[in-house]
């Protein structure tokens, strides 16, 4: 049965007592609107702890004004059933007021890896991110916590927040889950029409030929630009980026050095993020 708490007093509580008990908390950050990537993120907490927490929060100070925050998927009764059929031991569902009380003025800033692909498009997105994340953590004194790869720029900030400032827990990069074309499952996924859903499955498939013809020796510059071309003639209407960067820092690809190349594109009113690895070997 999964506990539901709506207050931080709550969830303090409850953790506290798991770990006086010697057990070990696994916390994922959530906005909802679960799907079977998210499960996968849960899975990878439960092998790892005894006790899994996921937040269920969609957190508007990671949404521009332009941005879809009235209209993200909210579907908490569905996301509580798939809690308890994942086994999920404890699901944190605070409201807006929970987490940013009125008179809230602190914003947390993590610099490095959160340097241009994202934030050239979204400038506020990861001072928003981190922030609430920052506070889950401190919230919910886990021994671990488990974000998805899909977000690749999001889990190197995360990490980056978490070394900075010496909190007490362990970062898991969790693998993308693909549909059986390859689309990486996300949320937003719900907005695409049949037909946008044929040409955003194109999008891994032209991510993985740029990596592997990186890993074959291709030149950079040329590689990307044909990745930028491809997604363009697949029928996306604009690409934000198209980058091979270092896979722990962010810092430009270097020949011969694991990396990933990540791509944002829009496709009607939807914005899709991937990322493949680039294998050094
Ligand atoms: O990846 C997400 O769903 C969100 O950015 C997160 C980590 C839950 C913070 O709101």
């Amino acid at each position: 049965m999964t506990i539901v708490v709506e207050t931080i007093a709550a969830l303090r509580a409850q953790v506290r007592a798991w770990r006086a008990e010697g057990l070990k908390v696994a916390l994922v950050p959530t906005m909802g609107a679960l799907h079977d990537g998210h499960v996968s993120l849960m899975r990878a907490a439960l092998e790892r702890a005894d006790r899994c927490v996921v937040s269920i929060f969609v957190n508007p100070r990671q949404f521009a004004p332009t941005e879809d925050l009235d209209k993200y998927p909210r579907q908490l009764a569905l996301d509580l059933d798939r809690l308890e059929k994942a086994g999920v031991h404890l699901a944190f569902t605070p409201g807006v007021e929970e987490v940013y009380p009125q008179g809230f003025a602190t914003s947390i800033s993590v610099g490095g890896p959160s340097a241009e692909l994202e934030t050239d498009f979204r400038p506020a997105f990861f001072d928003g991110v981190a922030t609430v994340v920052g506070k889950l953590f401190i919230q919910s004194e886990p021994d671990l916590a488990v974000f998805g790869e899909k977000d690749y720029q999001q889990l190197c900030v995360v990490k980056k927040l978490v070394q900075d400032l010496n909190l007490p827990l362990e970062i898991v990069g969790s693998p993308t889950i693909r549909d059986s074309e390859g689309l990486a499952m996300s949320s937003r996924n719900a907005y695409l029409s049949a037909q946008e859903l044929e040409i955003a499955r194109r999008l891994n498939k032209i991510l993985r030929k740029a990596a592997s013809a990186l890993e074959g020796g291709a030149d950079e510059a040329v590689t990307m630009a044909a990745a930028r071309q491809d997604v363009l003639e697949a029928g996306f209407d604009a690409v934000d980026y198209v980058a091979a960067r270092q896979s722990d820092t962010l810092a430009p690809w270097q020949r011969d050095t694991d990396g990933r190349v990540l791509v944002a594109a829009r496709l009607g009113k939807t914005r899709l993020i991937d990322n493949v690895e680039i294998s050094a070997s």
